[in-house]
């Protein structure tokens, strides 16, 4: 049983081989968390661990010995604010006279097997109610009439506890939820660093760390969605944890909207973790009989370094949050002409590239932005979805035709959340976009958010991308959305709607997406920000792959995808190799190394088949049927990060099947040197009692043990002659 209710002593006990986490319920009636962490012995209390001193300055609730209890110095699990806790509260309510102030009381709780949907929120699943157990513990406001219940689900066999809250209105009187985290936990000590995922466009998903100090530090999202600045995750790990060793707490918010990830370390070495929607960009009216439900925050606990905490959520993401067919599907290899044509083509190009394509071995052409409307630059035509037929004189629907004959499948682009003022849709709709009356909108590569808290808005693209989709041979679908939001205001709102409008906004993407799911389950959904500005869990839900980056430089990649592996599988990560010099950043690489950094990924090519050479080609050639025969141990093995290109001059990973039968690990020695020594490359996840034959080296097989404690030599010789941005891979199969 995970979870276990000690009636006596009011404690609940959730719990696995890997994990505990402990709540009692306090005389006051509000929640106490007594212990998060390593798996620690079932017994009736932990009360133990709760100190209820009496500290100069504080303010207490209750007066009776044993009911004097100050909310400040209490570990808390869904703190208010205003009744004697200083820390920043987990939710705010906002009432008719003007009170923000609450006293939610424990009423009841149930334990079920299983673990609840939140629609229309995506969350993660099971698939038996043997995999997960969830308690729900209701919480009662008598003066506004109003319910709390918090949500908590354990995976049997993982060491994950999602939660979320949902707030249900009773009263007659309607309150204003202005704060509604998903929710909020109170560590006893602070000796933690804080890692991040931050970046800016085309350098996504930095790790960064920094040591908690007294006070607030966080990060956040006002940018409309989750944005490439900072993902929302957050992990507090001890100091002297790394990749294999030491605690690590993460905590992954499911959600693609505005959100805050805080942590606050009081004067006492407590720290409170929060995360979930902004409250700066939040208010949701509730009337009688109305609820809100938050989006779920998966928390992954691990004594052994951020690997495993990555395993957790790589195994959890990848099996119980993707769904659909694609879910566990090989994924094609792609060829996607932006890089290479940009929005000018014609049909004949098209096909060129297609034919050259296909003789690679490629299997699925993505034609990408300028196919609709008058679009031959970024002025014009977003929002007009149907094809332009001086570019494509037999519409989208001849050409996938085409091309499907030729043998590849089709795969196209859309930015269904987007409009030029330049188009059809803004001239017969200009009150379609998210602006402000009496007030210019501001522009972003020439295009303005379109108002998907509106249902007509999101009902006409769904209907126009989905006319689209009928009438053609279309098997993959890239979503981008590339610009941030700004002016988020919807002419179709009253005044006390406007701020739960960022919200709204994304409850619609979620709905077309859904309803274009269910209408068209075998295509493939890609999503795409500008590259990985929305690289977040809960697009997962509905496109198990992501567009990483824009940037397709195998050396920035180096990092780009290190740094996304903190949270995220190899199966959700779009890879392609391109051309050089490259577009973003003029480097020139080698192409084995662009094939051997887009390996750890899904595959694709975003260059011009027809310019390559013979020998490119038949580079290619081979890289395409490497990746063929591994791509599926590739997309569901287990990845270790071995070497940490931001701290050194080499990056190195490597994916070991589950079975551990084989593996395949990359080095990549960022800038040469003179008469460099050698390099120990220690593996990681085989099996030590296995033999390994490992490819590019002597016929004797390795001992498992041994590739991992003594490592591979990589002799100063291999690496002298080949310059800048070598690397190398390796091919590990048990004897
Ligand atoms: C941004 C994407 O990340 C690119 O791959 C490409 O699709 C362009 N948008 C097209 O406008």
């Amino acid at each position: 049983m995970p979870i276990l209710f000690h009636k006596e002593e009011r404690e609940f006990h959730l719990y696995n081989e890997h994990m505990s986490y402990i709540i009692r319920i306090l005389p006051n009636l509000q929640l106490e968390n007594l212990y998060y962490g390593k798996r620690v012995s079932d017994k009736p209390t932990y009360s133990c661990l709760s100190e209820n001193v009496q500290r100069p300055l504080a303010v207490y609730s209750g007066d009776a010995a044993n009911d004097k209890i100050s909310m400040h110095h209490v570990r808390q699990e869904y703190p208010s604010f205003g009744t004697g806790d200083f820390h920043y509260p987990s939710f705010e309510i906002a009432q008719l006279n003007g009170s923000g102030i609450t006293a939610f009381k424990y009423q009841s709780h149930s334990i079920r097997k299983g673990k609840r949907d939140i629609l229309p929120l995506p969350s993660t699943y099971v698939e038996s109610d043997g995999e997960a157990e969830t308690l729900a513990i209701v919480l009662y406001d008598t003066v506004i009439r109003t319910k709390v219940t918090l949500f908590y689900s354990i995976y049997t066999d993982a060491s994950v506890l999602c939660r979320s809250a949902l707030f249900e209105h009773e009263g007659d009187d309607p309150i204003t939820l202005n704060r509604a985290m998903s929710a909020s936990v109170d560590l006893p000590d602070s000796l933690f660093e804080m890692v991040q995922l931050s970046g800016a466009w085309a350098r996504e998903r930095s790790v960064k760390k920094r040591r908690l100090e007294d006070g607030v530090q966080s990060i956040h999202s006002l940018r409309g969605i989750s944005s490439a600045e900072h993902n929302p995750f957050i992990a507090l790990k001890r100091p002297n944890a790394d990749e294999s060793n030491g605690e690590v707490y993460g905590f992954s918010l499911v959600y693609s909207g505005n959100f805050l990830a805080h942590v606050e370390v009081d004067s006492f070495g407590c720290t409170r973790v929060m995360i979930g929607i902004h409250p700066d960009t939040f208010a949701w009216v509730l009337k009688k009989g109305e609820s809100f439900q938050t989006p779920e925050v998966v928390m992954v606990y691990s004594d052994s370094g951020l690997n495993t905490m990555s395993h957790t959520y790589h195994r959890l993401y990848r099996t119980r949050l993707a769904r659909g067919i694609w879910r566990d599907e090989t994924r094609p290899i792609v060829l996607n002409n932006w890089e290479s044509t940009g929005s000018a083509f014609t049909e004949d190009k098209i096909l060129l590239m297609v034919g050259k394509a296909k003789e690679l071995g490629i299997e699925l052409f993505v034609l990408d932005d300028g196919w609709f409307g008058k679009r031959d630059d970024d002025t014009s035509g977003l929002g007009d979805w149907y094809p332009n037929m001086k570019k494509l004189p037999e519409g989208i629907s001849g050409l996938s035709r085409k091309i499907e004959a030729m043998g590849l499948k089709f795969g196209l682009w859309f930015e269904p959340e987007m409009a030029n003022k330049d188009s059809d849709l803004y001239r017969a709709h200009p009150d379609w976009i998210l602006s402000t009356p009496g007030r210019d909108e501001s522009l972003g590569r020439n295009q303005c958010v379109l108002d998907f808290s509106r249902a007509e808005v999101v009902d006409f693209i769904y209907g126009s991308m989905s006319k689209v989709l009928r009438e053609s041979k279309i098997s993959y679908v890239k979503w981008d959305m590339n610009r941030y939001i700004t002016e988020c205001y919807s002419r179709a709102s009253d005044a006390s709607s406007q701020q739960s409008v960022p919200h709204r906004f994304i409850l619609g993407v979620y709905d077309l997406y859904g309803r274009l799911i269910k209408e068209f389950p075998h295509i493939l959904f890609e999503s795409c920000s500008s590259g990985g500005a929305r690289f977040d869990p809960a697009m997962l839900y509905f496109a198990p792959q992501v567009w990483t980056s824009d940037n397709t430089d195998a050396i920035t990649r180096l990092k780009i995808q290190y740094g996304t592996s903190i949270v995220y599988p190899l199966s959700s990560m779009g890879n392609h190799v391109s051309d050089v010099p490259n577009q973003q950043v003029g480097r020139i690489t080698p192409l084995d190394t662009r094939a051997n950094v887009a390996f750890f990924g899904q595959l694709g090519y975003e260059l011009d088949p027809e310019e390559l050479t013979e020998a490119e080609s038949d580079k290619i050639r081979k890289q395409i049927v490497f990746y063929k025969k591994h791509r599926d141990l590739i997309r569901t093995g287990t990845f270790y990060r071995l070497g940490n290109p931001f701290e050194e001059n080499h990056a190195a990973w490597i994916v070991v099947s589950e079975n551990k039968d084989e593996a395949i690990a990359g080095y990549y020695r960022i800038l040469n040197e003179p008469n460099p020594g050698t390099t120990r490359f220690y593996l990681a996840g085989l099996d030590g009692n296995a033999r390994y034959l490992v490819s590019g080296k002597n016929a004797e097989p390795y001992c498992g043990d041994e590739l991992m404690y003594a490592g591979i030599l990589i002799s100063s010789d291999d690496w002298c002659s080949k310059g800048d941005f070598a690397s190398v891979l390796f091919y590990l199969e048990k004897k």
